[in-house]
C-alpha cells in the first residue's frame, strides 16, 4: 500500500509496441498501483531517449512506437487524471543532471552492472563497439528517478542492477554535496498476473525479434491464429497422454488469464484452471480443446482493450496532448531538481 509521501517513477521505453508479457508484468501492476492510491504523485515515463541509446541508427522507430505505446497504456487503463505520462525526451534537465551524475560513477562499476553486460552481450550491432550512450543508460535512468524525487520505483527483476546504480549515486551525492536526493526503493510486483510470460513458441522470452508474442493491438484473426500455432507439451501426442502443465506456454497463459467466469462461459464441465490442469496431467484431454478455451479467454480479455485502444488511435491528436501537459506537469518537477542540484554543487552563479 502506498504511503501519502510516495512518488512513484515507472519507465517503458518505446521500441516496438505491448504485448500480453508487458500487460501482466508491468501495465496491469503499475495500473493496479495507479488505481489503489494513497500515493503523493505517480509518474509513468515514456523513455524515448534511453530507446535511442540503442536505436539511434533508427529514429523512425522510436518517435512511432512513442504513440504505440501510449495506446497502450491508455487503452490498459492508465488514467492521465492519476498518473502523469511523459516523454523523456522533451525534459533537457534529464541530460544535464545525467551529466553531473556521470562523476560519481566508475567505468569500472558500468562494466560489472550485469544488465548491461547481459544486454550489450546480447546485441549483435554492438560487435564492432558499444556506444557511450549506451553503456551510460544506467546513469540517465537514476537521473530519471531522481529528478522527479521517486522513491518508488516499480520493475520487472531485470531492472534491479539499475536501481542498486542509481541508489549508489543518490548515495554519493547526497555524501558529498550534502542531502538533496531522495533515495529511491524497486519494488518487484509479486502478484500471479505479474508472471513472466514465454512466447507463443515456449521461448522464455515474448519479444519483437523472436517474433512470438501476442499483441495488444493484434486483431481478433491474428489472437486465433496466434493461439491456433502455439507450442504445447510435445510428448502429449494422443489425447490420451499424460501432459505436462508447468511448461507449457498454452496453460501458463491459462493460469494467468481464465478466470471462474471464462469457464462458466466457455468450458463448464471444469470449475477452474486448477480442474482443467489436472485433467491434461492425467491424460484425456487434447490440445485442440484447450486452445480453444485460450482462444476465447484471450479474445474476451484483449477485445475491450483492443476497441479502447482503436478508439484512441483515431484522434491521436488527443493522445498527443495528454503527453504535452504530462511533459509539462513532469518538468517541473525535474526543473526544481536540477535548480537543487546545481546549488548543492556550487553551479548557482547568477542566483
Ligand atoms: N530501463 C527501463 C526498461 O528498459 C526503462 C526505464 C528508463 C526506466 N528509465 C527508467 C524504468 C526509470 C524505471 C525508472 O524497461
Amino acid at each position: 500500500m502506498a504511503q501519502s509521501n510516495d512518488i512513484i517513477l515507472t519507465g517503458i521505453r518505446p521500441t516496438g509496441s505491448l504485448h500480453i508479457g508487458h500487460m501482466v508484468g508491468a501495465l496491469i501492476p503499475n495500473i493496479e498501483i495507479q488505481n489503489a492510491g494513497g500515493y503523493k504523485k505517480m509518474y509513468a515515463m515514456i523513455a524515448d531517449a534511453q530507446g535511442l541509446t540503442d536505436n539511434f541508427d533508427n529514429p523512425e522507430r522510436v518517435r512511432e512506437n512513442v504513440m504505440e505505446v501510449a495506446l497502450d497504456m491508455l487503452a490498459t487503463g492508465y488514467n492521465p487524471e492519476k498518473t502523469t505520462i511523459f516523454i523523456q525526451s522533451e525534459i533537457s534537465e534529464l541530460t544535464e543532471l545525467t551529466f553531473y551524475y556521470m562523476n560519481l560513477v566508475t567505468i569500472a562499476r558500468l562494466q560489472r552492472n550485469p544488465t548491461v553486460k547481459t544486454e550489450i552481450a546480447q546485441k549483435e550491432k554492438f560487435n564492432g563497439g558499444v556506444p557511450v550512450g549506451f553503456f551510460t543508460y544506467p546513469i540517465s535512468q537514476a537521473a530519471d528517478i531522481t529528478a522527479f524525487g521517486a522513491n518508488i520505483v516499480p520493475v520487472g527483476d531485470d531492472q534491479l542492477p539499475m536501481l542498486e546504480q542509481a541508489a549508489e549515486i543518490v548515495h554519493k551525492f547526497n555524501s558529498i554535496y550534502g542531502d538533496t536526493l531522495i533515495m529511491p526503493r524497486a519494488v518487484v510486483p509479486k502478484t500471479k498476473s505479474a508472471a513472466r510470460l514465454p512466447g507463443i513458441d515456449g521461448n522464455a522470452k515474448m519479444s519483437k525479434s523472436l517474433n512470438n508474442g501476442i499483441y495488444l493491438k493484434d486483431s481478433a484473426d491474428e489472437i486465433a491464429a496466434k493461439v491456433k500455432s502455439m507450442y504445447t507439451d510435445p510428448n502429449h501426442i494422443r489425447v490420451e497422454d499424460p501432459g505436462n502443465t508447468t511448461e507449457n506456454p498454452v496453460f501458463i497463459y491459462l493460469s494467468v488469464f481464465a478466470r471462474p467466469e471464462h469457464f462458466a462461459a466457455f468450458l463448464p464441465e471444469y470449475k477452474d484452471y486448477n480442474e482443467l490442469a489436472a485433467h491434461y496431467e492425467r491424460g484425456g484431454l487434447g490440445d485442440v480443446k484447450v486452445k480453444k478455451f485460450l482462444n476465447a479467454v484471450m479474445q474476451e480479455t484483449l477485445r475491450p482493450i483492443r476497441e479502447r485502444r482503436e478508439e484512441l488511435a483515431r484522434d491521436p491528436a488527443s493522445v498527443m496532448e495528454i503527453l504535452r501537459r504530462g511533459t509539462m506537469d513532469a518538468r517541473a518537477a525535474a526543473a526544481d531538481t536540477l535548480a537543487r542540484v546545481k546549488r548543492a554543487m556550487k553551479l548557482n552563479y547568477f542566483d
